[in-house]
């Protein structure tokens, strides 16, 4: 079977921690006593939680396309490897030129007509095989993120949704890869697709990892096209960039409450340990890159909650190319719960 596979970072995320995964498990292994659950709120891809898989893993984020991902990767529930193979072959196979949702709002924008009419088919098809129960859950998201990472891949984009390039040639088509999840997660795993205030209230854990947004930038603005595919409710779509209604995916920690967000956020946490990702940008970049919590307010919030410790590593900035100041820092923050 002609068929490639694809990994868990094998995708372009803001702010995705997957190089800092060594810094990271370091802290936890050396800090951290008696760990068996380790839950990440703000998970994104989920490459952090895919370095503490031997613990139960709790997943959540507000994106309903990262937690179809998150699914994929970390859900207890088993899956027919052989099946899904076989549909993503099928699927590379399709050759298209039909008109659909996708040619209609996106042809020739972020993907070519030819690649946006397969894509279309594949999330409409992915949509009837599971209504039919011809796939289970688990499947379907393993499809879909298929596709996600596909798109990702050709996307004409530098990584995010806010603009394309006019006028290029799409050189790259879309091909699914196979994602190489494990069939044996352990049971006890959960993903949740929530804002993180609403449920933090229905979880405790051992470990709670916090990788927030740091600054103004909205993930749903940055993942829109990606967003819209995983819910395949085929809105109508807006502006030059195609972007749908994201009222009810704007994230508190990009704006001025995120202070007051956080605050209310460790309040609830029940945990022995909070681990916060955060990094030193300040108010040193250009105004979109100013971070919203300040160290003092992260210092006065976790230590009315534990003891605080600091780890720093330096790290590149993920600011496109505006700032190229070398002195950032990505520090994590690890507070032991009273
Ligand atoms: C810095 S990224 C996390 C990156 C992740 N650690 C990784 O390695 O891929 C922040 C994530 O938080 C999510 N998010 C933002 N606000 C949220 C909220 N209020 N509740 C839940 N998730 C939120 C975003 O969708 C984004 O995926």
């Amino acid at each position: 079977m002609n068929i490639k596979s694809t990994a868990i970072n094998n995708r372009r995320y803001l702010g995705n921690k997957y190089k800092l995964l060594p810094f990271i498990t370091k802290v936890v292994n050396e800090n951290c006593q008696n760990i068996n659950t380790f839950a990440d709120l703000f998970a994104g891809t989920g490459a952090v939680s895919s370095a503490f898989c031997d613990k139960i893993i709790i997943t959540n984020d507000i994106l309903y396309s990262n937690y179809i991902c998150n699914l994929a990767w970390f859900s207890p529930q088993k899956f027919d490897s052989e099946k899904v193979k076989d549909i993503i072959v099928k699927y590379n196979d399709i050759q298209s030129v039909e008109d659909n949702y996708m040619t209609e709002k996106f042809a020739d924008t972020f993907f070519s007509r030819e690649d946006c009419s397969k894509i279309g088919i594949i999330r409409e098809d992915i949509e009837l095989k599971y209504k039919s129960e011809t796939i289970n859950e688990r499947e379907r998201a393993l499809l879909i993120t298929s596709l996600l990472y596909a798109m990702d891949k050709i996307a004409n984009t530098c990584g995010h949704y806010d603009a394309y390039r006019k006028g290029v040639v799409f050189d790259k088509h879309i091909e699914l890869y196979y994602p190489n999840a494990s069939n044996d997660n352990n049971t006890e795993n959960c993903c949740f697709n929530e804002d993180i205030n609403i449920v933090v209230k229905n979880v405790s854990a051992d470990i709670v990892y916090l990788d927030p947004p740091y600054n103004s930038r909205q993930y749903c603005d940055a993942y829109h096209v990606l967003e819209n595919v995983a819910r395949w409710e085929k809105p109508e779509v807006f502006g030059v960039a195609r972007k749908m209604d994201r009222t009810a995916l704007k994230s508190d920690y990009c704006t001025q409450k995120a202070t007051n967000a956080f605050s209310n956020l460790i309040a609830d946490i029940k945990a022995k340990y909070i681990l916060l990702s955060y990094n030193n940008m300040g108010n040193k970049g250009n105004d979109r890159s100013n971070a919203k919590l300040s160290d003092e307010d992260i210092f006065r919030i976790l230590g009315n909650k534990g003891s605080v410790n600091v780890f720093e590593e330096s790290y590149k900035a993920f600011t496109t190319g505006k700032s190229d100041r070398q002195d950032n820092a990505e520090r994590l923050f690890l507070c032991k719960c009273n």
